[in-house]
């Protein structure tokens, strides 16, 4: 096993799917507090206003809010070097337009950041995680308006101000690729249109979603050079969803396609990110979708001078891709493609593919040539207690370990990977159901689908397993 001294190991959450006290503190709400609970079989009901008798899981989620200190010392019982979380947005600026921060809020996340510190675990923070506050969504349906790129600015520089000697860490904006599909206009963008009555199919309107999309990042690139302003030891990075797709056959027409999707889905956000400018492709794309966008002055600029220091991605299956109709589909991470008959997939329908992890790692070390890291990976399954109350999650230890032999042989390769922090260290709300089942912890919480439990913490077996790993470095795996 090849990992380097001062490797990255440790998990990741976000505010949304773990922290809970949703209204507590002067927080305001955020999208995902009008986001009700689904499944697998049944997609969540996003309300306007929120209803009374409805449950909410973001609510309370696993109430981190409260638990953070207990929680923090097990991921350092774990030997966690890293942890990524996001701050809320709106625990700070609970409109995302007020003129003043929320103190409560800023001092909530000080408390925490000193636990990290006080375990010895880096803070890694993801600044905006599919949670705008909704009242940017309403006044100004999100990004598509230019003034949410200053509100965004101005909440990321008062939290870099703030956490500058706990936080060295930084990631932008959440899966920001999402923006490319109908469905992230919402997650993403915070644009929610009055026309739009499901969000998962909105009416799209392409030239307003890829307007946004362009002030997100112009929003990311401001936020990466006045951070850099704030502590030149920043490391500030971007992190894409790495939807990676297989041709189905050899078919030309397969090859083509999947070359089209990984440029458009994987590659756009990732290009404007890390080298400062629009891909050529995208033009192509633009073009044919009647897509104009505005560049105001100083945007071709900003976008030059405010890439990222590291690449960050999410990497949980990959699917096929086929020019011909009517092959058998598999979900996925939002997005779903084609089935691969040599792959085995989760309870949730995602194909697992450590072999794809070792060749995403190196596809993307050889177009960006700057440090990667993993800030999502891991195999969301339904976990039973046995009589003696132990959870025997071997399924995801092997799941684990096979993505850990893989980051290994990519390192081997010659890919500079920086760390690892597996998804949803603890168990928490799932984004895509808004589940409680669909768990991914090393910790397990005593929590159900309908908001039941007493949240009680409690290790799985996977806990002593990646606390070896960590300790040997990889070795044990
Ligand atoms: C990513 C998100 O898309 O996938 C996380 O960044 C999310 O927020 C994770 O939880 C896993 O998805 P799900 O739907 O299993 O929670």
């Amino acid at each position: 096993m090849t990992f380097q001294n001062g490797f990255l190991w440790g998990g990741a959450t976000a505010a949304n799917q773990c922290e809970g006290a949703w209204n507590i503190d002067g927080k305001g709400a955020s999208i995902c507090d009008h986001n009700r609970a689904g499944s697998l079989t049944k997609q969540r009901v996003f309300d306007r206003e929120i209803l009374e008798d409805e449950y909410y899981p973001s609510h309370t989620a696993i109430d981190f809010y409260h638990h953070y200190k207990e929680d923090i010392a097990l991921f350092g019982e774990m030997g966690f070097k890293v942890f990524r979380i996001s701050i809320a947005w709106s625990r700070i600026f609970p409109n995302g337009d007020d003129a003043e921060p929320n103190e409560a809020g800023l001092a909530f996340y000080d408390k925490v950041f000193a636990e990290c510190l006080k375990h010895g675990i880096e803070p890694l923070v993801t600044l905006s995680h599919f949670e705008i506050p909704y009242n940017l969504v309403k006044k100004y349906n999100g990004f598509s308006d230019r003034r949410v790129v200053d509100f965004f600015v101005r909440y990321a520089t008062t939290v870099m101000e703030r956490y500058k000697d706990k936080v060295t860490y930084w990631l932008t904006f959440n899966e920001v690729n999402f923006a490319t599909l109908p469905f992230g206009a919402l997650n993403v963008l915070g644009m929610l249109d009055d026309r739009t009555e499901d969000i998962f199919n909105p009416v799209d309107n392409k030239q307003e979603r890829f307007q946004a999309l362009h002030n997100v990042f112009v929003a990311s690139a401001k936020t990466v050079v006045e951070g850099h302003k704030i502590n030149q030891d920043f490391q500030i990075g971007c992190m894409i969803a790495h939807a990676t797709s297989y041709p189905l056959t050899p078919n030309p027409e397969d090859v083509l396609l999947t070359q089209r999707w990984d440029n458009h889905f994987n590659n756009f956000c990732g290009d404007v990110q890390v080298k400062g400018e629009y891909p050529y492709f995208i033009k192509q794309y633009f073009a044919e979708n009647d897509i104009d966008i505005h560049f105001e002055e100083g945007d071709k600029d900003i976008l030059k001078r405010g890439t990222v220091d590291f690449y960050s991605f999410s990497y949980y299956m990959t699917n096929c891709i086929s020019a011909e109709s009517g092959k058998e589909m598999t979900m996925g991470n939002l997005v779903g493609g084609v089935k691969n008959p040599y792959l085995k997939s989760s309870e949730w329908g995602w194909q697992i593919d450590p072999v794809g992890l070792r060749y995403t790692l190196n596809k993307l070390y050889d177009r960006y040539q700057v440090p990667l890291m993993i800030v999502e990976n891991g195999l969301g399954a339904e976990d039973t207690m046995n009589e003696t109350g132990e959870i025997i999650d071997d399924y995801r230890i092997d799941y684990l370990r096979d993505h850990v032999i893989a980051m290994s042989d990519a390192i081997d390769d010659g890919v500079e990977l920086m760390g690892y922090t597996m998804w949803g260290c603890i168990d928490l709300i799932s984004a895509g159901t808004g589940e409680m089942k669909k768990r991914y912890g090393f910790i397990y919480v005593d929590r159900d689908n309908e908001g039941k439990g007493t949240l009680a913490r409690c290790k799985k077996k996977s806990f002593d397993w990646y606390k070896e790993v960590i300790a040997t470095n990889g070795k044990s795996v």
